[in-house]
């Protein structure tokens, strides 16, 4: 199936079954803005849960927060994002749609670099278990060509960047004989800086003083608590401060569903480090948070660091992490190192000392950090894709399924609970189980439509289990449990489904993976 078909597919599926919803639909939506439906938003929380078990619980230095939305404005000149949280936008004259300069540069990179990787692919075939990759990359005529077309590309566009000249990153573009991917034009506009906040006025008189920022990133909620943390956790340098919330941003190129949207979800964890060792954090905390996509059932060809040719204003060093959606590899994650430049930024607009004495070294200083921010929505979006299959399940008849394979611990309802038919005492012996199992496990009871439908429809939902309670069952008190991977069925007792459905919930052992 071409890749854009199938994120058609996930797109619809997700909204046939309750998982995202165009924001107010009732109004023809509003762009790039979505809900959560039912399954959706279980499904989010749990991966949310997960990530707060993992980042919190299971480390004793790190802690979380709960900041508010709304700051103090200063709060946004201190960080750099008035000034710099811009992105380079450029038109297309023709098609009078917008872009973003550097998206169209690192696309056609990405193109150039496709075309190495199909040259090494159609030379493996050809020499086999004989082929050395290394060797074939650094003499062929067509890949050294390529190579040397993305080096000279690549350093323009890094040096253009770094001088914010917004002149030559438009020739890059020129020079590339980059088009609109929309119409085919290559007549563009020249490149503007557009700023991605939010603002909007606080109390009842708008004047300058009044406007605030809906926060474009909760890292900075983190900072500003530094001192309140630091002085109520008992925390010692090396020690982290985590938080899940909602962040802005007025994203004009916001496609791909949820992946770019106005409005979504951060997961970021800000790590106070002593001044000289952030570059061990940075690779400390870029190996730990890998494993932990790993855990989430990626495979390794799914996943790559790329790291950034010009790290945003505040940071040092950065890396992606990438995951390959249908739509191409793309980012979930970025881990930063942001050196003081917050702290030291927040110190000198607030007048208030942000640092911290190192009883060993027997001496004050401002921390550096290393932050590891992730998308809920973009994981979100890359464990449905990851989860969604379409699968034959009989050939004879012609029959198919579409099942989500989420993992246990991630999917919204873990037992479907279902009587055979709706009479003969089944439903009550099924919701004497459902009742039983319900404070433990996420679970439901379905007793409409045969029974095959309704296995279904627990395929399409993502639930792991589905228990049938038949006639046999008055008598032995024995179920029928059926695999959501598998679709094998097996007779257990209707007591042992809590145990099992409990052993596959083990997020410990899923982060250990
Ligand atoms: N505090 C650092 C920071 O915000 P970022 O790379 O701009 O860094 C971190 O964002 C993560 O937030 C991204 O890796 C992505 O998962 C998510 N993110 C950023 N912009 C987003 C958007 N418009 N829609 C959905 N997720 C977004």
């Amino acid at each position: 199936m071409a890749n854009d078909d199938l994120f058609k597919k996930i797109i619809s599926h997700s909204k046939e079954y309750g998982y995202v919803f165009p924001s107010s639909e009732i109004y023809d939506g509003l762009g790039a803005v979505y809900d959560y439906g039912p399954y959706g938003s279980e499904l989010k929380r749990n991966i949310e849960q997960y990530w707060w078990k993992s980042m919190v619980q299971m480390h004793e230095n790190i802690v979380g927060i709960d900041a508010a939305i709304f700051m103090h404005p200063n709060t946004w000149k201190a960080s750099g994002h008035v000034d710099a949280f811009n992105d380079p936008l450029i038109d297309n004259k023709q098609s009078k749609k917008r872009y973003r300069a550097d998206v169209l540069i690192e696309n056609h990179v990405e193109k150039i670099r496709a075309k190495i990787t199909k040259e090494v692919q159609k030379a493996k075939k050809r020499f086999g278990d004989d082929f050395d990759e290394e060797q074939f990359l650094s003499t062929n005529p067509r890949v050294i060509a390529n190579q040397e077309k993305i080096g000279t590309i690549e350093g323009r566009f890094k040096k253009a960047l770094e001088e914010e000249d917004l002149d030559e990153l438009k020739q890059v573009i020129v020079d590339c004989e980059i088009a609109d991917p929309e119409s085919g034009s290559k007549e563009w506009t020249d490149v503007r800086q557009f700023n991605l906040m939010f603002s909007t006025q606080l109390g009842s008189v708008a004047d300058k003083s009044s406007t605030v920022y809906l926060r474009p990133e909760t890292a900075q909620g983190i900072f500003v608590n530094f001192l309140n943390v630091l002085n109520t956790s008992r925390q010692k340098v090396p020690f982290g401060i985590a938080q899940v919330g909602k962040a802005f941003r007025n994203e004009i190129v916001a496609r791909q569903f949820i992946f770019r949207t106005r409005e979504f979800t951060q997961m970021e964890m800000q790590f106070f480090v002593r001044p000289g060792t952030e570059m061990e954090w940075y690779e400390h905390w870029k190996s730990m948070r890998m494993k932990w996509h790993r855990s989430l059932g990626f495979t390794e060809s799914e996943l790559r660091f790329h790291e950034h040719l010009k790290p945003a204003h505040y940071a040092n060093a950065a890396v992606d992490i990438e995951f390959e959606f249908p739509f191409g590899v793309k980012e979930i994650e970025g881990i930063h190192s942001r050196t003081d430049f917050d702290l030291t930024q927040h110190q000198e607009l607030s007048g208030k000392k942000l640092q911290y004495y190192d009883p060993e070294l027997e001496k004050s200083y401002v921390p550096y950090v290393v932050e590891t921010s992730i998308g809920l929505d973009r994981t979100f979006l890359a464990v449905l894709c990851n989860s969604y299959k379409e699968e034959v399940v009989d050939e004879a008849k012609n029959t198919s399924r579409v099942v989500l394979k989420l993992p246990a611990v991630l999917a919204p309802v873990k037992v479907a609970v279902l009587p055979l038919v709706k009479k003969d005492g089944l439903p009550e012996k099924a919701l004497e189980i459902f009742n039983d199992l319900k404070a433990d496990v996420t679970c439901q009871y379905d007793e409409k439509d045969a029974i095959g439908r309704r296995y279904r429809r627990q395929d399409a939902i993502g639930t792991p289990f589905a228990i049938t309670i038949d006639h046999q069952t008055l008598e032995d008190d024995m179920v029928t449990i059926r695999n959501r991977d598998t679709m094998e069925q097996e007779r257990i007792k209707a007591t042992e489904v809590k145990e099992i459905a409990l052993g596959k919930l083990d997020w410990k052992r899923m982060m250990s993976v």
